[in-house]
């Protein structure tokens, strides 16, 4: 949800922003724009509509030199996604420029009282307020007149702040949107996350909620809100930014699929031990794992599919109740956590508002409150502690759907439900040993299921025209289904939706007809004759049905199906990780055949920062 970057230093500003620009375009591409103070101080501004490519285009025919500036890319909350709307907004002087990831909720309120007051208002967007704002605040200092506006704004913001009366700084405060700040060589910068300044600076800090910090050539001065000296710690980047650059594939969502079996090699190591009662990676007692009456998921989008999964997991194999929920839905409906019972929360990004609010609502309710997360330092894994924190090691994801932090995620729930059946002695020695093993062989499966790519073009191209497509499944599959379809939606535009085989004929099966494009999952022996009659029942209506199966299912599916993709054999409770990359590389290659932009699709973002 918009992504910002700012400057200081001694080299041309622009191409250090756009860059910056570049690597935060997963978090909005709908207009992009900077803001740059010359050497004589004075401040420009260049923006338009649509992707950076576009600013970089416009800032070519007229170029902006400085050492200083501030950069957006957004995505559109409030107003059209029009060159007025973008930003940078400005002042009426024209000589405080603001850029903005989040939602001012007061807007309204501060616009009536600011218009009143004489400002002129020219944008529809929440943040020229901000503009504005901070103009009638002013009095000689910025820090000051940022330090009361935080006060003043509700709800989330990120805020990169220039102005001509300090042309020598660069400002900046965050409350629940993220901001990280580094300084090197004589050089600061700012961003909303840490790919921006990667190439530049390996050490950042993650501001908190209301600190304001001040950039010059000479450091980086952070006051908390009281605007008493803040102490941060340096936190020092330990990947590449190779991990966030597309090496050779045409898109990062194909290579973030390839880079699956190495993401779960990853997560599943540290928390492999030939002890196999070794569970101190994960903050449960025995006691309080026997003790446990319920848990509770709560995540959006796919990580709400990966909690699906985690419940099938978790209540076969260490018989617990878990109940998952959406997380716009959760925190908005009185929710109870009682004694005894845990709540676990999931992000990718660790930056998702609703997530975020519904694990506050948690901790305020007293529960124990677990996180599985894809970002050090982001705010929902620093809200949780390092402690609750259980890190997927999937390494950054840039393409907007996501694929292998979602392979994580359920890995890492799978991992979760055998440790608490170990503690709670629901499987024996032998199972979690066999379990474990099969666990550890994912990765080398994995890497055949990529190599079923080829395969899935080939479908692709046959299939791109069509305009809807069914999932379907059964138990694990039904929950695979779900991200499938999910998949197929974001990134292809085609009409996708999954149903539970059994739920079909209750109404969906009205839909089917000649030529309707089913895609089925059989990756359950024990719920292979009941799938196979939902088949059955399908083809009967003249419908087409792709199947993904495991190895050890084929002979039996193989005779049922116009179109079949196999993927390595294994335990039942394994295999939707395996199922879901050919799933995955289907939705990708439809999207390619059809043209669409897969790592951004139109108007998605990759961190939803907003409610
Ligand atoms: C957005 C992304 C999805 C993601 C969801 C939740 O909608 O486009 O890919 O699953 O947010 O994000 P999170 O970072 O909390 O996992």
């Amino acid at each position: 949800m918009c992504g910002i970057v700012g400057y200081i230093g001694n080299e041309e500003t622009c191409p250090i922003l756009l860059d910056g620009l570049d690597r935060l375009s997963y978090r909005g591409y709908d207009s992009a724009g900077v803001a740059v103070l010359n050497e004589e101080g004075k401040l420009h501004i260049s923006k338009t509509r649509g992707r950076l490519e576009n600013l970089g285009h416009q800032l070519e025919q007229s170029p902006l030199y400085g050492h200083i500036g501030i950069g957006h890319t957004r995505w559109a909350t409030h107003g059209e996604p029009n060159d007025v709307n973008a930003h940078p907004h400005f002042n009426n002087a024209g000589n405080i420029a603001v850029v903005h990831n989040g939602i001012i909720e007061n807007h309204a309120q501060l616009r009536k009282q600011l218009t009143e007051q004489g400002c002129e208002f020219i944008s529809q967007t929440d943040t020229e307020v901000v503009a504005h704002l901070l103009s009638t605040l002013y009095e000689g200092d910025m820090k000051q007149a940022l330090l009361k506006a935080t006060k003043l704004l509700k709800g989330s913001y990120a805020l990169g702040v220039v102005c001509e009366q300090e042309a020598d700084k660069l400002f900046c405060t965050r409350n629940e949107s993220p901001l990280v700040v580094g300084h090197k060589d004589g050089k600061g910068y700012i961003a909303s996350d840490i790919p921006a300044m990667l190439s530049h600076t390996r050490d950042v800090i993650f501001l908190n909620d209301m600190e304001v910090a001040v950039l010059s050539r000479g450091g980086i001065e952070i006051v908390n809100e009281a605007g008493e000296p803040a102490m941060h710690e340096l936190y020092h980047v330990t990947w590449d930014l190779s991990n966030a650059e597309k090496s050779g594939y045409p898109h990062f969502m194909l290579k973030e699929i390839h880079e699956q079996p190495a993401a779960l090699q990853k997560t599943f190591s540290p928390r492999n031990s030939a002890d196999i009662h070794d569970h101190s990676w994960l903050p449960f007692t025995p006691e309080e794992a026997k003790a446990l009456r319920k848990i509770t998921i709560v995540a959006c989008g796919t990580a709400y599919h990966a909690g699906i999964y985690g419940k099938y997991a978790i209540e076969k194999l260490a018989r617990v109740p878990v109940e998952v929920d959406i997380a716009s839905e959760y925190r908005y409906r009185s929710p109870m956590l009682g004694k005894n019972e845990v709540f676990i929360a999931i992000s990718q990004s660790g930056e998702t508002a609703d997530t975020l609010a519904a694990l506050r609502e948690a901790k305020r309710q007293n529960a124990k409150a677990l996180v599985i997360c894809n970002v050090v330092g982001s705010t929902i894994a620093r809200e949780a502690g390092d402690a609750n924190t259980l890190f997927t090691y999937a390494g950054p994801e840039i393409a907007v759907a996501s694929t292998k932090a979602y392979s994580t995620q359920v890995e890492t729930l799978l991992m979760i439900a055998l440790a608490l059946a170990d503690m709670r002695g629901t499987l024996g020695e032998d199972e979690i040993k066999a379990l474990q093993a099969e666990i550890a062989a994912l990765p080398k499966k994995a890497e055949k299921a990529v190599a079923t790519e080829e395969e899935l073009k080939t479908i692709a191209a046959e299939e791109c025209r069509k305009g809807h497509v069914f999932f379907v499944g059964r138990g694990l599959d039904y929950a695979l289904s779900m991200e499938a379809a999910l998949k197929l939606k974001e990134v292809s535009y085609i009409f996708s939706e999954a149903y539970a085989s059994g739920e079909l004929k209750h109404g969906p099966i009205a839909l089917l007809e000649d030529g309707r494009l089913v895609v089925t999952a059989v990756t359950q022996p024990d719920l292979l004759d009941k799938s196979l009659s939902n088949i059955k029942e399908i083809k009967a209506r003249d419908a087409q049905v792709m199947a993904i199966c495991s190895e050890d299912l084929k002979d039996q599916v193989a005779p049922e199906v116009d179109r079949l993709i196999t993927i390595p054999g294994g335990d039942d409770i394994v295999s939707p990780l395996l199922a879901i990359i050919p799933l995955q590389l289907f939705a990708y290659c439809m999207a390619v055949a059809r043209g669409c932009d897969v790592d951004k699709p139109r108007n998605l973002a990759k961190s939803v920062t907003v409610e």
